[in-house]
């Protein structure tokens, strides 16, 4: 079995791992977190059973593929620590935000196999939905193997390196645009009269809900969509209101921001 580190597992770190492990991708054994919180690490291997170290090049040493999983901001000063002891053996599977993979190949200064992956919350939960593509010396192979990864965690899309920004607009930010229309969603119920643990619960679940129902029927959105908006009725009222007030412009807006933004951090560091 391949051995997989990952460079930082914080958050979406210790979701992978967690995602490998139960889908038997890989042995606790043959996973190491390299973590520079110490408490951190032991609850990690309490937890996993996995290897950890605070000493990054060892963690890449051991490893056939590495996954970054930091955040953007530390990434030069942590390459620079790893640059080397990678090879052009590694697979690096980087899933920083916005940040190409010519940078990485640049960085180190090698022709290191990079796939890059935009991953989302929901991989919490192995529902996750991912963007992957590769850099110039990565193989169909290691496009692949990025993948197997990633499908531990959810489901994953291949796209165009240039795309991979487009995909934090949409998947990688989407889930907090959802949160942020329960949010409103039950604030409106508030405003309509209901107590706000009525309109918590009537807007979280409706969400869950309408989520499942295109899920397990396999309906387009726009279908399910017109199978509950009757003419002259209750939900058209609403939706028109929806058009009126232009919410398609704004999440084009919202959307493209969040795209526009991942490509400035990808070239700033910042
Ligand atoms: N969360 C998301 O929704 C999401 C979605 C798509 C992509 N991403 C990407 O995933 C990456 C990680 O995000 P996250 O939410 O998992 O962040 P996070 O929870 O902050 O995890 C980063 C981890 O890296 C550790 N770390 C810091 N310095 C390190 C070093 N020098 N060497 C090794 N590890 C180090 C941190 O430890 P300390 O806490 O001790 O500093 C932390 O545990 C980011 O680049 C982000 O762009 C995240």
């Amino acid at each position: 079995m391949k051995k997989i580190t990952f460079i930082g597992a914080g958050n979406m770190g210790e979701a992978l791992i967690r995602g490998i492990i139960a889908d038997g991708l890989f042995t606790p054994d043959a996973i190491t977190a390299a973590e520079p919180d110490e408490a951190r690490r032991e609850k990690l291997e309490q937890e996993l059973e996995i290897n950890t170290t605070g000493d990054n090049r060892e963690a890449v040493r051991g490893a056939d593929i590495v996954c970054l999983a930091i955040k953007p901001q530390i990434l030069d000063s942590v390459l620079e620590g790893i640059s080397e002891d990678i090879t052009e053996d590694h697979i690096l599977v980087s899933i920083l935000a916005g940040v190409p993979t010519r940078r990485i190949e640049d960085k180190l200064g090698k022709k290191v196999r990079v796939v890059r992956v935009m991953p989302n919350t929901p991989a919490l939960v192995r529902s996750g939905m991912a963007g992957i593509s590769s850099g110039r010396y990565a193989g169909p192979d290691d496009l692949r193997t990025g993948e197997e990864i990633m499908s531990a965690v959810g489901d994953v899309l291949r796209v165009p390196e240039e795309l991979i920004d487009a995909v934090t607009g949409v998947s990688g930010s989407g889930p907090a645009y959802l949160f942020y229309f329960v949010e409103v969603l039950s604030r409106a119920g508030v405003k309509a009269g209901l107590s706000p643990e009525q309109a918590d619960l009537l807007a979280r679940k409706t969400v869950i809900g309408a989520a499942k129902l295109m899920e397990e029927t396999g309906l387009s959105p726009e279908e399910l969509r017109r199978k509950v908006t009757s003419p002259g009725g209750t939900t058209e009222a609403a939706l028109k209101t929806f058009e009126k007030l232009g919410f398609e412009k704004i999440m084009e807006k919202a959307v493209l921001s969040a795209r526009d933004r991942a490509r400035e951090m990808g070239k700033t560091d910042k």
